[in-house]
């Protein structure tokens, strides 16, 4: 079964809202929120009280990709809630494994995210500490970039790596230029959810409706 996270970053801003109830409709599993600090990343991005605003609109849990600098001086502002899923990268924190025990506390589902060029060892010694990782396939802070293709082997070097240590639980969430044509690449590789972006869900072509069936598709293929 494959899970897909939309975007928020790639919506149309001036109603929301409306996009996330289309979302909603369309059979999302998870609403993918980037938080950016400005420091981590060269942007800024989503702050407390639209994620606030975005719970009142709908129920699918929210999957929050912290792209921040020390996550664990951040995590107590966005009221985080059981069942929704929390990314922290491997590079933004100096005490990984007490932060993401700080995220299960809130009963949400800790996930420790990789840039492109962090190796896979930096999360040997948290994987029992994580529901899930996020792969980064671009590096972070913008839509519309392209693969750094060396992502792909990634994903299955660590897809390996989890099966092998027995964390066959733990799944590979995917984030940045998970098009169409990407996606089933991915999913080969070991991926099975995916960040939708610009490069498919929110493209120029067909609806958020249509686009989800098409995504959904393509992998059965
Ligand atoms: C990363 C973001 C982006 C983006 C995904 O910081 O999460 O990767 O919104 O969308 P596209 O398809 O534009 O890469
Ligand atoms: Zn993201």
């Amino acid at each position: 079964m494959i899970k897909i996270a939309p975007s928020i970053l790639s919506a149309d801003f001036s109603k929301l809202g409306e996009e996330v109830i289309k979302l909603n409709d369309a059979g999302a599993d998870f609403i993918h929120i980037d938080v950016m600090d400005g420091e981590f990343v060269p942007n800024l991005m989503l702050g407390t009280e639209s994620i606030k605003h975005l719970r009142e609109v709908t129920d699918i849990p929210l999957d929050i990709h912290m792209m921040v600098e020390k996550p664990e001086e951040k995590l107590d502002w966005f009221d985080i809630q059981p069942g929704e899923y929390v990314s922290v990268h491997a590079e933004s924190t100096r005490h990984l494994q007490r932060t993401l025990a700080k995220i299960a506390d809130y009963g949400a589902h800790p996930m420790v995210a990789l840039n492109p060029a962090t190796p896979l060892c930096m999360l040997e010694d948290v994987l029992d500490d994580v529901s899930g990782v996020l792969l980064m396939t671009v590096n972070p802070g913008f839509a519309g970039q392209k693969l750094v293709p060396q992502t792909l082997g990634k994903i299955t070097r660590l897809r390996e790596l989890l099966d092998k240590t027995g964390h066959e639980e733990v799944f590979i969430e995917v984030d940045g230029n998970v098009s169409f044509e990407n996606a089933p690449k991915m999913y080969h590789a070991g991926a099975r959810a995916f960040v939708c972006g610009t490069s498919s869900i929110f493209g120029k072509n067909g609806s958020i409706e249509e686009n989800i069936a098409k995504f959904k598709k393509s992998m059965e293929e």
